[in-house]
């Protein structure tokens, strides 16, 4: 795993969108895997107007994100769709076609769950990866105890995290109970993973991290098996 400690969230978002950048300049047709939540929101606007700057475009790429809830759909501002349309999607190149997020309002959760994993499959695995941690170190939506073979499924929410996300929706109440995620083994077959986690909200989460045991009862420390993991943290 690197480290790489920043003075600042911009230094932060700016370094991961010149990775993200310089993985697009490399190979045109990359599968990106996307991440939601506070931590990212930097790193769109500066991926954003790198792509406005010009020199590369996301025509040929495939995205795929990490997670749903279970229940919001695409006009939900609350749902992640939504998320990132107005964070990323409306503002580039990418085919709408080539945007894939869960679906949250699936009649058959688990057949969703199997074809966004098999879509994954065959589009090469995930070249390049962003990912946040929650405070109980959950990637994706990965709670604590999920196996590290798991695939894309159906999982639980912990009140722990439903309580974290509610500043996001009017009420701990409206928060969904269940989300479809991107499984930890899924997540590892990616080639390249970059970490976000920035305040001192993440401080105990990364303390953990780095600390380097690796459990089941602590999702992120599973990225300790990946040969390519860079973190951007600070506080
Ligand atoms: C959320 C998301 C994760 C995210 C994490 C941290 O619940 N499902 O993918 O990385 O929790 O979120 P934030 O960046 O807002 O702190």
């Amino acid at each position: 795993m690197h480290w790489i400690q920043v003075g600042d969230y911009d230094e932060m978002s700016e370094l991961a969108a010149s990775i993200f950048e310089q993985q697009l300049l490399r190979k045109p047709d990359s599968t990106l895997g996307l991440a939601t939540g506070g931590s990212p929101q930097g790193f769109y606007v500066s991926l954003v107007k790198r792509y406005i700057n010009g020199g590369f475009s996301f025509k040929k790429v495939n995205t795929f994100n990490l997670d749903e809830y279970i229940g919001l759909g695409p006009d939900d501002e609350t749902s992640y769709h939504h998320y990132m349309k107005r964070s990323f999607f409306d503002f580039v190149d990418i085919p709408v076609s080539q945007q894939h997020l869960p679906n949250g309002l699936a009649d058959d959760l688990l057949l969703e769950c199997q074809l966004y994993e098999q879509a994954i499959e065959e589009s090469g695995w995930i070249d390049l990866q962003l990912l946040g941690i929650g405070v109980n170190g959950h990637i994706g939506f990965n709670e604590p105890g999920t196996a590290f073979q798991s695939k894309t499924q159906v999982i639980d929410l912990t009140e722990e995290t439903r309580n974290k996300n509610s500043k996001y929706f009017s009420s701990e109440a409206e928060v969904p109970a269940q989300a479809i995620t991107m499984g930890l083994r899924t997540i590892m077959k990616a080639k390249q993973i970059i970490l976000l986690a920035f305040g001192e909200e993440k401080a105990g989460a990364i303390a953990r991290l780095q600390a380097g045991t690796v459990t089941e009862d602590f999702p992120a420390s599973i990225l300790h098996h990946h040969p390519n993991v860079k973190v951007l943290y600070g506080k």
